[in-house]
């Protein structure tokens, strides 16, 4: 699909239709405003422009065009929210079936695969498996809702089954359900894992009897279909229960999941025992920032959690830990103290960075002088990076308390290791921070003129200046393509482009710098921005030298150097 037609049906559309399709609108001057459905939203703060045909939220910064609100509302890609949009102006798109062409037959066999463990499961010969379930106290409208079943102990059931219907070996071998020509599961409990759309693309394999010195779980291998980094267990079933919910709990087996589904906790995903990948991260944060998890109780699991904690704190997400008490996985939890204590469990969750005090309390001993200063150190660190200082005063009182230290000396120790992360910070080349952040803004606003004033974009392209900030340089070298290509612009388009690409990073680059509130485009506006950032990366160029001068041990090498500098420093005057 080319970028004219894509434009054409945007064009055709009118995205205040669309979204208050999903969510009511109120007009106010020249746009519409909305709840947005986006973050937890309790005023009007998603802003809808008729005119740019885009829409903003003043508070969670998402923002993008009628097929982004799509994408982002049904959690679906770029190409089903194109057609779907398509579909409602009466425009026919088979460009879904075009993409999925190549992997609609493997699909269809993996749906006859399931469909047959399922059966060997309703068979004479699944009288033992169907024992172990009940054994496990899965119900039939459990086992039939998450689609179980069972391979039989036979050699090529599957395989010689399908080849009879006309599928040759290679594709069986490549999709995983034959390996080396004979099927790749025999004799064990199937679950079949799906992908993000509901498709079957794998399954899990569980082993029916625990005495047998096998793998406890077989697992797909990596195939064209089964992407283990970006797989999630129960992810399509659980994305409607974790909007009306508003948090996503993370476990690390799906039997939890299954478990917790079965007493009606709906919200809940597996990443299957592995590490967390940043393919999984991104997926859970697109469904929700509020993150609980719900490891399993053992040393194991307090060592993921601590490690996924980190990843989704990095990204910005709400994180808060279920601890389970007994060394209790949740599936067990649920079954020996039932949903209520669970719920209350969740209920009770521990926002991440009370969590890992409490981890580290465990670990040391007070009685000792040492222990008990790293644990302070350590602790003060987390104080150092909660944002709040309301909380900061809150978690100071607590360790106080609890290791019997001065407030004053711990607040004093405080304010050293702040003073010290700063310190660490303007070492390196870079400049000042508020003069960085006034070239960041620099850099920023040529993005945002570009798509509202796109005659500025021939300015910025002669100019050749270079953009030190790699993501905003991308974005804005896809904006000038964009430009030089079609002759035109918009916000709207633009965002079209990217989903269309599937740069997904640039969009949310895009995301970040429409964040920002500018001012109307004066005169010269271009011109100092460009003029700003050229001397930006004149000044850092000189502070790199200046530290290659501080460790060049050669005179006369120094000597030269220092020239270098001078050069630069006239030129740095110029260009204002
Ligand atoms: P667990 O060992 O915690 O499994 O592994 P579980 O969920 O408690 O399973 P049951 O209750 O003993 O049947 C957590 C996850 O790690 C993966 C599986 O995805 C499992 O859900 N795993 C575990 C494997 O892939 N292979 C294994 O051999 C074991
Ligand atoms: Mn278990």
């Amino acid at each position: 699909m080319n970028q004219e037609e894509i434009n054409e049906i945007r064009s055709k559309l009118n995205i205040v239709d669309v979204i208050s399709s999903y969510i009511p609108l109120t007009k106010k001057g020249r746009n519409y405003f909305g709840l947005c459905p986006f973050h937890d939203d309790h005023t009007p703060s998603m802003a809808v422009s008729p005119e740019k045909q885009i829409y903003k939220c003043f508070v969670c910064g998402e923002s993008g065009n009628v097929f982004n609100f799509v994408m982002n509302y049904e959690k679906i890609s770029f190409k089903d929210a194109l057609s779907r949009l398509a579909n409602s102006i009466g425009i026919n798109l088979d460009i879904q079936e075009k993409k999925d062409n190549k992997y609609d037959k493997y699909y269809e066999i993996m749906d006859i695969a399931n469909k047959f463990y399922q059966n060997n499961l309703l068979s004479k010969e699944g009288e033992i498996a169907r024992k172990y379930l009940e054994n496990r106290k899965l119900d039939k409208k459990t086992i039939q809702e998450f689609g179980i079943g069972l391979s039989l102990n036979k050699m090529d059931i599957l395989t010689n089954l399908l080849v009879s219907q006309g599928n040759s070996l290679e594709e069986l071998n490549l999709i995983d359900l034959s390996n080396q020509n004979h099927d790749t599961f025999i004799n064990r409990v199937i679950f079949p894992l799906h992908n993000k759309d509901g498709k079957v693309i794998g399954f899990s394999g569980r082993r029916l009897d625990d005495n047998q010195k096998i793998n406890k779980y077989q697992n797909t291998k990596e195939t064209p279909l089964f992407k283990k980094r970006e797989n999630l267990f129960n992810y399509h079933r659980a994305k409607d229960a974790i909007r009306t919910e508003k948090k996503i709990i993370v476990m690390e087996g799906f039997m939890a999941v299954i478990r917790a589904y079965t007493v009606g906790i709906k919200n809940c995903i597996a990443t299957m025992g592995t590490a967390l990948s940043h393919e999984q991260a991104d997926f859970i944060k697109r469904l929700s920032n509020n993150i609980y998890l719900c490891y399993d109780g053992d040393e194991a699991g307090r060592k993921a959690t601590l490690s996924s904690g980190e990843v989704f704190t990095k990204m910005n997400m709400n994180v808060f830990v279920i601890s389970l008490s007994d060394n209790l996985d949740p599936d067990d939890y649920i079954i020996k103290y039932g949903k209520d204590s669970f719920q209350k469990k969740i209920d009770d969750a521990l926002p991440f960075n009370e969590y890992k005090i409490k981890i580290l309390k465990q670990n040391y001993n007070f009685d000792n002088i040492d222990d008990k200063t790293k644990y302070i150190n350590q602790v003060l660190q987390e104080i150092n990076n909660e944002k709040d200082i309301i909380k900061q005063e809150i978690m100071l009182k607590t360790l106080e308390k609890d290791t019997n230290v001065w407030y004053n000396t711990l607040e004093k120790k405080l304010l050293e290791l702040k003073k010290d992360e700063n310190k660490g910070k303007s070492e390196p080349i870079v400049i000042k921070k508020d003069k960085k952040n006034g070239f960041l803004k620099a850099m920023e606003s040529l993005v945002y003129y570009s798509l509202n004033y796109p005659k500025v974009i021939t300015t910025i392209d002669n100019s050749n200046v270079y953009i030190p900030d790699t993501n905003i340089r991308l974005l804005l070298n896809e904006v000038i393509a964009y430009y030089n290509r079609y002759g035109e612009i918009s916000e709207a388009d633009f965002y079209a482009y990217l989903s269309n690409m599937e740069k997904d990073d640039l969009i949310k680059e895009l995301k970040k710098v429409l964040q920002n509130d500018y001012p109307k485009m004066e005169n010269d506006q271009i011109n100092e921005c460009l003029l700003a950032i050229k001397k930006y990366n004149i000044a850092l160029e000189i502070k790199k030298l200046e530290k290659d001068v501080k460790n060049e041990l050669d005179f006369e090498r120094q000597i030269k150097l220092m020239e270098e500098i001078r050069t630069l420093r006239t030129k740095e005057g110029k260009s204002w």
